[in-house]
């Protein structure tokens, strides 16, 4: 928002800071309060001024400008409150989008990388409803920071490591079905592993023979191997089907077993340190100092642990990408697992271990779970809940506009996109109780809202068949256009916004906010039958709001359909 520079240029001086007056200021709560205002509490300490004296003096100063973007000021509580002069506002912001090509622009290159670790699914386990938010968290982060001019790295930390792979090949072994597996992949997997407990209750023996595989996968053994791998080939396609569906990217799967032969220089380095510990055989970093329990490294026969291979990754990480941040979009119930690996981090002298970033998310369940066509046991699969979700959409567009054009691919636009936006359109923090029902609703904060007014934007402007005209700013600055105008310059900063605190759905909100807008601005401002300057200005802000919506939709992972 340049008018955001403007006023920091007036307001700033060596008592106030202009950097700070632009990273304080903010939109008003209300259009009637003003346009932007200046929170005035953070100043008063170091000023030793009260709030309310300071923004008076800030009118003064901004008032004796008479800059011509600047129009009424009022100071309300410790609040400077501005009112920006509409047609010299709407001038300059509808310039600046026509200078660069429109609303949305994705940066330059920054030259720093991002790793971004998420979805991180477990070989030969479902990939079920509870990875519905890391994936599409850091998805979406993956687009964000990319936009932005970040180069991101997703990272699939897969789950491939562990001593329940031997007991799966024993399970294979003893009642594997191939063809069964071909057909049913992870499910049949997975009853494979069901079964193995089952029966492992009534035969001791059968654990034992589970370690003695996976002994076998850590010597090398070829036929252990063999069939680990083709666990792995079954998990991955199944999964890779469901990112292709969510349009989510991988630029590595190295997974646990990658790690394998990266931990012994760190177990070395932290002996080296001497942070490591014996505690009752095994080996571990005491964190007792900063509250915490200590960091296993080492069990007692040996094995390493998830906290190793994460240190070890972390430092490949820092090696291989030399990332600016390293984030992890993992469950909150693993706060307590990232802040013990960067501390160890941290006492092994990495000062970047400061640049990792834990982005934790709560818990997604489903509402009316009972309704769900396919089910095992509690496990729900995503891909059953994206299939239900574009069923469900299918006929609500047969039901709403069964003429339309290339239905199929509209409805799994809709249907996954309103699972997406289920998941993205509020704080990650919170936990999630998905509804089919409220997701799929046309009307309400909801995917198939957005992409209905993006096509809505597009019907118009098709309608209208103008590409031609001239501009007339001043049918912009009624309370709608111009709240419209100024939302959509904005764009950028709220996407900076989102990446700088790991929240997606601080784009959701703002998508819902112009949307709102721009159909109140569709109800009150006629469009198609206007004069043709008129009408043409219309049609440039219909098709500013249209080209913002589909970009905004683009960094939640969402398709906008042209037509709906
Ligand atoms: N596979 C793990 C799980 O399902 C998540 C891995 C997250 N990433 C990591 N580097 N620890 O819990």
């Amino acid at each position: 928002m340049d008018f955001k520079n403007t006023i920091a240029d007036i307001l700033g001086s060596d008592a106030i800071k202009k950097e700070e007056i632009a990273s304080s200021l903010a939109p008003t709560p209300s259009i009637d309060k003003g346009d932007v205002c200046l929170p005035c509490f953070r100043f008063a300490k170091s000023l030793h001024k009260s709030p309310q004296a300071i923004a008076g003096e800030l009118k003064e100063k901004i008032d004796a400008s008479a800059h011509p973007l600047i129009g009424k000021t009022a100071v309300e509580g410790g609040y400077l409150n501005i009112f920006l002069n509409r047609s010299e506002a709407v001038k300059e912001m509808m310039s600046a989008f026509r200078t660069n090509g429109g609303v949305t622009k994705p940066k330059p290159k920054n030259g720093k990388t991002v790793c971004i670790d998420y979805s991180s699914v477990n070989i030969a386990k479902p990939f079920h409803i509870g990875h519905l938010l890391t994936t599409v968290i850091g998805g979406s982060l993956y687009r964000i920071f990319n936009y932005l001019g970040y180069n991101a790295v997703g990272i699939n930390h897969l789950g491939d490591w562990g001593t329940q792979f031997g007991k799966m090949i024993v399970a294979y072994l003893k009642w594997g079905d191939d063809a069964d597996i071909e057909k049913r992949g992870v499910r049949a997997l997975l009853d494979l592993y069901v079964r193995f407990h089952a029966e492992a209750e009534k035969d001791e023996s059968l654990e034992a023979e589970g370690r003695a595989w996976f002994k076998k996968i850590e010597d090398g053994d070829s036929r252990a191997l063999e069939i680990f791998n083709k666990f792995k080939e079954i998990t991955l396609k199944e999964v890779k089907r469901v990112y292709d569906r969510l349009g989510v990217k991988f630029d590595s799967y190295a997974g646990e077993s990658f790690y394998n032969d990266k931990m012994q220089p760190v177990i070395d380095e932290l002996k080296a340190k001497n942070l490591l510990t014996e505690s009752e055989g095994a080996m571990v970093v005491d964190l007792e100092k900063y509250g915490m329990p200590p960091c296993l490294i080492l069990k007692s026969d040996g094995a390493t642990l998830y906290a190793t291979r994460d240190l070890a990754a972390a430092i490949y990480r820092k090696q291989h990408y030399d990332f600016y941040k390293n984030l992890y979009v993992v469950a909150y119930q693993q706060n307590l697992h990232f802040k013990q690996i960067f501390k160890v981090l941290e006492l092994m002298g990495k000062t970047w271990a400061a640049d990792c970033v834990h982005v934790p998310f709560g818990m997604v369940s489903l509402e009316g779970q009972g309704a769900l066509s396919t089910r095992k046991g509690n496990v729900v699969f995503l891909d059953d809940v994206l299939n239900e979700a574009v069923e469900k959409a299918a006929k609500i567009i047969e039901g709403k506009n069964p003429e339309l054009h290339d239905k199929e691919k509209i409805a799994s636009d809709v249907g996954i996109g309103a699972v997406i936006f289920g998941a993205l359109c509020s704080g990650r923090i919170k936990d999630l109780v998905f509804s089919f029902d409220k997701a799929l609703s046309f009307d309400g904060e909801t995917a198939p809202y957005l992409q209905y007014t993006h096509a809505r934007c597009r019907s118009v402007i098709s309608r209208a068949g103008v590409s031609e005209g001239n501009i007339d700013y001043g049918v912009l600055t009624d309370d709608d256009s111009f709240t419209l105008v100024r939302l959509l310059s904005s764009f950028d900063d709220v996407v900076g916004d989102a990446a700088a605190r790991y929240e997606p759905s601080i784009v959701s909100r703002y998508l819902l906010d112009i949307a709102a807008v721009f159909n109140r601005f569709y109800l009150n401002c006629r469009i198609i039958g206007e004069k043709p300057d008129v009408m043409y200005t219309r049609l440039l802000l219909t098709q500013y709001v249209a080209e913002a919506l589909k970009e905004g939709l683009k960094l939640l992972l969402i398709n906008a359909p042209d037509r709906m």
